[in-house]
């Protein structure tokens, strides 16, 4: 279903170069073959900081026990507005954009039914998460139709920002574009202990993009990244959230296909990073600037307290491709009242294990066509996925070292693999930085980059599958399979 007819695109991806360091040259070449595609309609025009931020709802258990919470979810489509007046068919778990949040605890187990009331099949993929090759959504594993499948997590992992996708074989690029994506946050004690801000002022980010027409429909083009140019946050277009003069966290997560971000607010003031994908950094990360690429979250906390009651701070993305007056804004905070708070970021914050010893090498390979030609592949080890295929055969309990390369001279990509919360040991022969310092399970590989990993495999067996995270690249072939056994 996915057509290909302007997957050229792909091969004149050039999104400016991010140093990994915070360091952005938002140089935008745009591509030519792109730009051919205007589409069948106008954009739809979309008034900025028009309307409040909305929270997704935390989800209620249908039922507990002493170990486990069960949750129904329905996948199905729903109208929702995002142009005004015009509501956009989107495919949502339980009618909500972004689904609702599910909140798990280390330990307990979760259980949720998934049923698939689309009319293609779906696979429901537990971003970041340790899980039992069966609940890991894989690209086959779907969920038929007017079907149900029960998928189980053990939550045997750190506190962390993990997320719902779909996962769908050549239709997850679709099917999370057109919604299909929810928050997961696993919480532990250490978390718990640690008095960090919590409650309302915990709060999603999800940040997303799209391409509407003039009757407020998403355009799905395959690797369509030079026209998906509407900034949502959790699923309204640049909204403003009215917070206190106080510290507040937020979680944010690129939910993106292909688009990267380097967000900073308008006064250049700094943050505090406390988390990556797979949990809390060993210390926090003050910075100006956080970058994240499709499936990347970053755990911050900014502190509104410095800020008289009356200011408004627009989070702001350096980085194109598309207008700077539409991409380069997110949304708005804007300092509405005052308040009590005593949360605090302590020095010391996760405890991150560490990395073992690795035992066997391996290199990995990302390249994509750039040439030009009609039907792009997008390769790992020259490879395209195939699903009966294993790539790499692991033996249980090893640890392994990755060197990850991109071979592509504008495209950038990223790496993401189930399965394991990994460690960053090197970035272009260098150190990571703090930002990249903690777990993770998705990593930036820019044009011309070399990242070296170190991953354990000491949970389950199974195959599962390693790729590029831009969903339009995976979809392209940039994923392959690994057997744990
Ligand atoms: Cu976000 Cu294969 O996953
Ligand atoms: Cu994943
Ligand atoms: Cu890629």
């Amino acid at each position: 279903m996915l057509s290909r007819r302007n997957a050229l695109k792909a091969g004149v991806v050039t999104t400016g170069i991010i140093g990994t360091a915070g360091v952005v040259a938002p140089t935008l070449t745009s591509g030519s073959a792109a730009a051919a595609d205007t589409g069948t309609a106008a954009p739809a025009v979309i008034p900025q900081f028009a309307v409040p931020l909305t929270i997704p709802q935390v989800l209620a258990p249908v039922m507990t026990s002493g170990t486990t919470d069960y949750y129904n979810v329905t996948m199905k489509k729903v109208l929702k507005e995002v142009v005004p007046g015009k509501p956009t068919e989107f495919f949502t778990y339980n009618g909500q954009l972004p689904g609702p949040t599910i909140k798990a605890r280390r330990g307990r187990r979760v259980v949720i039914r998934q049923t698939n009331q689309l009319d293609m099949p779906t696979s429901v993929h537990l971003h970041g998460a340790e899980v039992p090759v069966d609940s890991d959504g894989s690209p086959m594993n779907t969920v038929a139709p007017g079907a149900s499948k029960v998928y189980t997590y053990p939550n045997n992992q750190a506190a962390a920002p993990l997320w719902i996708h779909d996962h769908a074989h050549h239709m997850e690029s679709e099917h999370v574009y057109r919604g299909l994506s929810s928050m997961y946050l696993l919480t532990d004690d250490r978390e718990q202990s640690l008095g960090l801000p919590s409650g309302q002022y915990d709060v999603p980010i999800v940040i997303r993009d799209g391409r509407f027409d003039e009757n407020g429909q998403l355009i799905y083009v395959m690797d369509d990244f030079l026209n998906r140019n509407t900034i949502t946050v959790n699923g309204r277009p640049w909204p403003f959230f009215q917070v206190a003069a106080r510290k507040y966290r937020f979680r944010l997560l690129n939910s993106t296909n292909v688009r990267f971000f380097v967000l900073k607010l308008s006064d250049g003031s700094t943050f505090t990073q406390i988390g990556s994908d797979g949990g809390l950094l060993a210390q926090p990360n003050v910075t100006s600037q956080i970058s994240l690429s499709p499936g990347e979250r970053a755990d911050v906390v900014i502190d509104f307290s410095r800020y008289p009651v009356g200011t408004q701070l627009v989070l702001e993305n350096l980085l194109g491709p598309g207008p700077a007056e539409q991409v380069g804004r997110i949304m708005r905070f804007d300092v509405t009242r005052t308040a009590p708070d005593n949360s605090t970021v302590p020095a010391r914050l996760g405890v991150l294990p560490a990395p073992r010893q690795g035992t066997v090498n391996r290199t990995f390979t990302l390249r994509m066509d750039e040439d030009g030609r009609p039907d792009t592949g997008a390769y790992i080890n020259g490879q395209t996925y195939d699903p009966n295929r294993i790539d790499l055969r692991i033996a249980w309990g090893t640890t392994e070292v990755w060197t990850v390369t991109n071979a592509n001279q504008f495209a950038p990509h990223n790496f993401h693999v189930h399965l394991v919360q990994f460690r960053v040991l090197e970035r272009n022969g260098q150190a990571p930085g703090p930002a990249e310092a903690g777990l993770k399970d998705t990593v930036q590989v820019l044009p011309g980059e070399t990242v070296k990993l170190v991953l354990t495999f000491n949970s389950y067996r199974g195959v599962y599958l390693f790729h590029c995270h831009m969903f339009d690249h995976g979809a392209m072939g940039m994923m392959g399979t690994m057997e744990i056994a």
